[in-house]
């Protein structure tokens, strides 16, 4: 099976190319975006997602919505890059990776004193190689997390943390194609996650494609399914750790994390470094994305909650470290309490 390429440049290198999860699964469609208005877009209505993933395309977008810039003065070019990085850098709040990649291709541009070709040169390789190194990262976090996944394993996921989600295999479930192509029979329980959808719409449909049996559940029914032992251990990714080990992730998945301490159930998180944020205390000083109140009252199609009563959205909330049985990342299994100074605590690339 061909690992899907979630994000990568066109073939004329002019665009990013997204693989478009707004119509998943009922239609695999790709989208090129070229200008910032194209990129934010696709970032802020989840058509790309997915922490690592959103880095990467937006790393990649900076370049592309300043290619027709190339003519403008020098002080003109240098303007627009930094009104350009704002604006995508400020699309999504709480996945660290996104504001991390887009100042990482920034600066590899501000650090060269020659013709806007040359700044784009540099900013696209900075940019090439933050999608290299996440591929690869998702690989490492497989190899670290195969053996916590014995024959037989029963994984309960949340959201998606998989190929769709990354440049690469994916994090949460790089562990699972890792166990697979080391011919372990695992299973995956995929919560549904309300209320748009990511674990049955995108994470059921990457594991069937690969050929991982996978079986969706609706939110609601994760702690009856560990009360009745069908769950060996759940899998998470992060869109931001904290320097504690608190973890911002998919709402609900702070719920599953006190589900799984009840049953008696380890609990892991996998996340390539480049999501810890060395910056961040602890979880109450990450900011969370509040999103739109339809997404709820009206997610697919037909109105669920009267237009009189409130709706509150938050996209995604905070497992305290305590909670984590152990964070899976591209440079080993790290377990409380956390020390990141090893891992540069905020990305960068691997040893
Ligand atoms: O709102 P989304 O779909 O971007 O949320 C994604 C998640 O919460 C993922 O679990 C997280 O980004 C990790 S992806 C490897």
């Amino acid at each position: 099976m061909d690992t899907l390429e979630t994000v990568r440049w066109s073939p004329s290198g002019d665009a990013v190319r997204i693989i478009d999860q707004r119509r998943l699964p009922a239609e695999y469609a790709e989208w090129d975006l070229r200008s910032v208005e194209e990129v934010c877009e696709a970032i802020r209505t989840l058509a790309v997602r997915g922490a690592p993933a959103i880095g990467i395309c937006g790393g990649m977008g900076v370049v592309t919505a300043l290619l027709d810039r190339v003519h403008d003065a020098p002080s003109v070019f240098g303007a627009r890059l930094r009104e350009v990085a704002t604006s995508i850098r400020e699309t999504r709040p709480t996945a660290v990776n996104l504001a991390w990649a887009v100042d990482r291709v920034v600066q590899a541009g501000l650090a060269v004193e020659g013709r806007n070709e040359e700044v784009l040169d540099a900013m696209r390789r900075e940019a090439t190689a933050i999608l290299a190194e996440d591929r690869a990262m998702c690989e490492s976090i497989g190899a670290h997390g195969l053996p916590l996944l014995p024959e037989g394993a029963r994984v309960l996921t949340h959201c998606n943390a998989g190929a769709l989600a990354t440049g690469g295999i994916g994090t949460a479930l790089a562990p699972v194609y890792h166990a697979r192509r080391a011919g372990r029979h695992v299973s995956v329980y995929a919560d549904e996650t309300r209320p748009l959808l990511q674990g049955s719409r995108l994470t059921a449909w990457e594991l069937s494609r690969a050929g991982v049996p996978v079986t969706v559940i609706t939110d609601s029914m994760a702690a009856s399914l560990m009360r009745q032992g069908l769950v060996d251990l759940c899998i998470v990714g992060a869109d931001r750790i904290a320097a504690n080990g608190d973890v911002a992730n998919k709402i609900g998945t702070y719920g599953l994390a006190v589900l799984a301490r009840h049953h008696g159930i380890p609990f892991y998180v996998a996340a390539p470094t480049s999501t810890i944020d060395a910056e961040t205390p602890g979880g109450d000083a990450i900011v969370i994305e509040q999103r739109r109140r339809d997404e709820v009252s009206q997610g697919f199609g037909a109105l669920t909650v009267p237009n009189d009563a409130e709706v509150f959205n938050p996209a995604f909330d905070v497992t305290p470290a305590e909670l984590v049985t152990a964070i899976i990342t591209d440079r080993g299994v790290f377990r409380a309490r956390y020390d990141f100074s090893a891992t540069g605590g905020g990305g960068g690339p691997p040893p």
